[in-house]
């Protein structure tokens, strides 16, 4: 990469993604931040340029017109569909895993297995591509009245295709959804049935070179929809950084014992995995064990950790690409950060979008970094346009002060029903 006046072009339109944008346009060796597609929030960053994730060969044109210099994929769609192949053999440099390694999301049968074979340690499993097979497996799990199961489809489902079934029924008809009926598509070809691990989760990513990893401060996620983790999964409806409960024994232990032989799996298999490891860790009684990795930022976890991050985001992801994270010290702010996500009444069910929101530049002299999510402009007008809205994030030396700094920004904001967690952060004050 060159040393200074870079162009990067940011793909995806989220929280995550405006949080990326937010710290590379801190870095001074940056000229120009292109938002594809972007949100409102990323529009006062950069150059909004109307282009889709899945939209390659639009995202390589552009990338060639304006000496982009480094591509930043945001999501995993479009890091398991290649994207970040296409942009290599192109000769664009690109922040993001191959297709290869982004099966580590793409594929939980892929990721179980490699897992199994490398002594990895994760929940006990079996893999099933016939559902009377996984029926009578359950008939039988229940019967000895053994606790909950949980099922994964196997491919990318939109974040849906995992079901935590308390009995019989509910994990048949899980069965019926992903085998029979199909509910997920392909990704219901194979399923996974697994033992139900309890403990409290942590999001702990890593940067990855293909061969070193340099991890970052760990985040945790409020992944139910409501206050004390009740209703359905979310994508996140908030989040705090660093987790008290990933003891530095304990994250030690995750970073040697899972991901680090993760990446040695992955390079005996051929495959350098380049870019963010995101591993879903749960705390469990016998120590850390992994739920499941994903090939990209947390979303909201990025909103609390970059934040966080002291040094230069491109001299980090400029050594990830170079392959030299061992030639970088990566330093953190010991702070405490909290992000609470205002989401469209219903998400993650229906809702509306259209209505217009008020009061953002209030919550920002409240001292919060607010970050757009499902946000547009319209008659110029930021109306929200998404189930996650925005998120607000407050940083403080105490996790007490951060939580009351962003509950205070909070309702500085009003959309029409605006819909947010009461009990973010609550679990650390
Ligand atoms: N917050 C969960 C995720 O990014 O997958």
């Amino acid at each position: 990469m060159r040393p200074n006046n870079l162009n990067i072009l940011v793909i995806g339109s989220g929280g995550r993604e405006h949080a990326l944008a937010w710290k590379l346009a801190q870095s001074n060796r940056v000229a120009n931040v292109y938002c594809a597609p972007g949100n409102a929030g990323m529009s006062m960053i950069g150059e909004i340029i109307p282009i889709k994730p899945l939209e390659f060969d639009k995202i390589i044109q552009f990338s060639r017109e304006r000496a982009v210099d480094l591509v930043v994929v945001g999501p995993e769609t479009p890091l398991i569909a290649g994207l970040a192949d296409a942009l290599e053999s192109e000769g664009v440099a690109v922040f993001g895993p191959s297709r290869a390694a982004a099966q580590i999301e793409g594929s939980k049968v892929f990721t179980k297995q490699l897992l199994a074979e490398n002594g990895i340690t994760t929940g006990t499993f079996t893999v099933f591509s016939n559902p009377d097979e996984a029926a009578s497996e359950i008939r039988q799990h229940f019967a000895e009245g053994r606790g909950p199961l949980v099922i994964k489809a196997d491919g990318e489902a939109a974040g849906k295709g995992v079901v935590i079934a308390e009995n019989e029924d509910a994990a048949l008809q899980a069965i019926d959804q992903m085998m029979v009926r199909k509910v997920f598509g392909a990704s219901g070809e194979r399923i996974i049935i697994e033992e139900y691990l309890v403990g409290q989760e942590a999001s702990l990513m890593v940067f990855a070179d293909g061969e070193k990893v340099a991890p970052m401060t760990p985040a945790q996620d409020y992944k139910r929809a409501y206050d004390g983790d009740k209703g359905p999964n979310t994508g996140g409806m908030g989040c705090y950084s660093p987790v008290p409960a990933l003891t530095p024994d304990l994250y030690d232990f995750a970073v040697k014992n899972i991901i680090q032989p993760t990446l040695s799996a992955l390079m005996k298999k051929g495959i350098h995995y380049k870019g963010v490891l995101y591993a879903g860790l749960i705390l469990t009684e016998d120590g850390p064990k992994l739920l499941e990795y994903n090939c990209r930022f947390g979303d909201p976890e990025t909103q609390v950790v970059l934040p966080l991050l002291e040094t230069d985001l491109v001299d980090v992801m400029e050594a990830v690409v170079e392959g030299r994270l061992d030639e970088i010290e990566i330093k953190w702010y010991n702070r405490r950060a909290v992000c609470v996500v205002l989401a469209s009444g219903g998400y993650p069910g229906d809702y509306d979008t259209g209505f217009p929101i008020n009061g953002l530049a209030d919550a920002e002299s409240a001292g919060a970094i607010v970050f757009h999510a499902g946000t547009k402009i319209a008659d110029g007008q930021i109306v929200t346009a998404g189930g996650r809205v925005l998120g607000i994030t407050a940083i403080s030396d105490t996790f007490a002060d951060a939580v009351s700094k962003a509950y205070s920004a909070v309702e500085k904001i009003r959309f029409q029903n605006m819909y947010y967690r009461k009990d973010i952060g609550a679990r650390v004050l």
